[in-house]
């Protein structure tokens, strides 16, 4: 399979400060990770909240300036150079947890989802109204005549999520970067969700970043998948592989913490968020040492991913059998 899309080196680290003195501290939100989306592929980033996850979406999109490291989109390097990333932009669409991140409320279904159409100069009204349709049937939006003439608030949150979808469509993006496009939704239609995703991914080949904090989900949807943990990859490769045999504690730790890696649980809410001890300095060695059941002195070091065959890789001294 083709690479679409390399990561390499990627770093953006926030510095945060305190409000009851003037200690500022730095948060090491996305610390050096690397990994390449193949076409037609769903890659999942999966970690607990905080891991670095979004970071590492808006920084490929380049909504943030990463502090150091390159983005390959199609063997070319994305610079800072407007022509380079207009036409990422135009090939790597977002769809976000809450519709309304990317919607406005107070436009109809029709101007939500022609918008980027606008934004690019693409068609004529007439051409825009067609495409908007047609993206409406896409993702089974019924009757889309009627749709389009809607409101936001007026339609259910599966229904925003599909014109969030359709919105993303019409530019025929080559990847589509979905950072927590189920949360959201009733567990009850997560499934409907993510099958229609796949359908479209199949029709038109597209690769997708799947990001979520969800196994289940991940196992669902994704093929290959890389764990984050404070702003590091831990592990990563064929998702089944991963979420059935973890090799690093910390994967481990998240499958017993948030459920059974069975597409089952998909039905099943549960979230957990990084509680980190408080007394020690979490980036120096490994990052999961102080809430690792296996830690030894080593893991004062800090571990490097490196490659157990062809597909996986893990950053642990340890490594679970
Ligand atoms: N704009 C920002 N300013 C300061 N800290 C930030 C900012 N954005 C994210 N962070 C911090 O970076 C870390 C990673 O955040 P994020 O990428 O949102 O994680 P995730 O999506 O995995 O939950 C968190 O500690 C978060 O508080
Ligand atoms: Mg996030």
């Amino acid at each position: 399979m083709d690479e679409i899309l390399r990561v390499q080196n990627l770093t953006k680290y926030f510095t945060k400060k305190s409000v009851f003195s003037s200690k500022s501290t730095t948060v090491k939100a996305v610390d050096d990770i690397s990994f390449s989306l193949k076409k037609g592929e769903v890659f999942v980033l999966a970690g607990e909240s905080g891991s670095g996850k979004s970071t590492t979406a808006r920084l490929i999109l380049k909504a943030i300036d990463a502090d150091s490291g390159k983005i390959f989109f199609n063997g070319e390097e994305i610079t800072d150079d407007p022509k380079s990333i207009k036409k990422l932009r135009m090939s790597c669409q977002m769809i976000y947890q809450d519709p309304y991140d990317s919607i406005n409320p107070r436009m109809r279904v029709h101007d939500i989802v022609s918008e980027p159409l606008e934004i690019h100069g693409i068609g004529s009204a007439e051409e825009r109204k067609k495409i908007v349709l047609e993206a409406l049937h896409e993702v089974k939006l019924e009757p889309a005549e009627d749709i389009v003439k809607k409101y936001p608030h007026t339609l259910s949150g599966g229904q925003r999520q599909r014109v969030v979808l359709a919105r993303a469509l019409v530019l025929k993006p080559k990847i589509i970067i979905a950072d927590e496009p189920v949360s959201m939704l009733d567990v009850s239609i997560r499934a409907e969700m993510l099958e229609l995703m796949e359908a479209l991914q199949k029709k038109y080949e597209i690769s997708y970043i799947y990001i979520t904090h969800d196994l289940a989900t991940a196992r669902f949807f994704g093929k290959r998948i890389a764990i984050m943990y404070l702003g590091k990859i831990v592990e990563a490769g064929p998702v089944d592989d991963v979420l059935l045999h973890p090799r690093h504690p910390y994967t481990q730790a998240l499958i017993d913490a948030i459920a059974e890696p069975n597409p089952d649980n998909l039905y099943v809410e549960k979230k957990v968020r990084i509680n980190e001890p408080l007394d020690i300095d979490v980036y120096e060695g490994c990052r999961f040492r102080a809430r690792c059941p296996y830690a030894i002195d080593k893991c004062k070091d800090e571990p490097l991913l490196e490659k157990l065959d062809s597909q996986r890789e893990v950053a642990c001294f340890v490594k679970l059998d």
